[in-house]
């Protein structure tokens, strides 16, 4: 059997996003566990709002394509949101959209979501730490057909959450990234 292979994407582009940070804490916890873990950035990968127009005068852009060969050759995914006005920013769901149509030759439309395991996670200043774009990522995934895992991370008051070496401090938070990890790489070597 393969290496484990596990891709983490943060759902920001901020220079100081919360996200990113957990994303960054959540691949070293992967790393910790012997995956095989990649960290991108969507700034690699930008993409016009989808537009059904767009797409029948000049097909899916090739940065759809190129990620959707990427989350392809892991895995399991886990995707770390922002929460914006209590659901996901447009980043994130525009991405997926554009994802959601990418088909390879030889594949249904939206396979690569069918095929392998999503865990999600959320950064917040604010207490519920984007529970609320954790439910909506959740829904979309779900329309995708995605094995969403149970375990979630919703980190509260996000940016108090580290100590100087930016590992997290709290039990609980340390306790729920740690489960969360397990478990996607638990679902995702029984998917392989
Ligand atoms: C348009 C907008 C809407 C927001 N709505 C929410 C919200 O509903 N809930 C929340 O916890 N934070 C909300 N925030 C604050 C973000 O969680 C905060 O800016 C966070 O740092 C963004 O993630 P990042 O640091 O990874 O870029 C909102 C921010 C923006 C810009």
């Amino acid at each position: 059997m393969s290496a484990l292979k596990i891709l983490v994407i943060p759902g920001s582009l901020r220079s100081s996003s919360l996200n990113a940070r957990l994303a960054a804490a959540a691949a070293y916890e992967f790393a910790q566990a012997g995956v095989d873990v990649s960290r991108i950035s969507l700034g690699d990968f930008p993409l016009p709002i989808y537009d059904g127009d767009l797409q029948s005068k000049s097909g899916v852009p090739k940065n759809a394509i190129n990620l959707k060969r990427m989350i392809g050759a892991h895995h399991g995914v886990l995707i770390v949101t922002p929460e914006y006005n209590s659901s996901v920013p447009p980043l994130v769901k525009n991405t997926i959209d554009w994802v959601s149509r990418v088909q390879d030759e030889h594949e249904t439309r939206g396979q690569v979501f069918r095929e392998r395991a999503f865990a999600i996670a959320a950064a917040s200043e604010s207490r519920l730490g984007g529970m609320r774009s954790l439910a909506a990522l959740r829904l979309i995934l779900s329309a995708c057909h995605a094995t969403v895992i149970p375990n979630q991370l919703a980190l509260s008051f996000a940016s108090a959450a580290y100590d100087d070496m930016d590992r997290l401090k709290q039990p609980a938070d340390i306790e729920s990234l740690s489960a969360l990890v397990r478990q996607l790489i638990d679902v995702s070597q029984r998917m392989m």
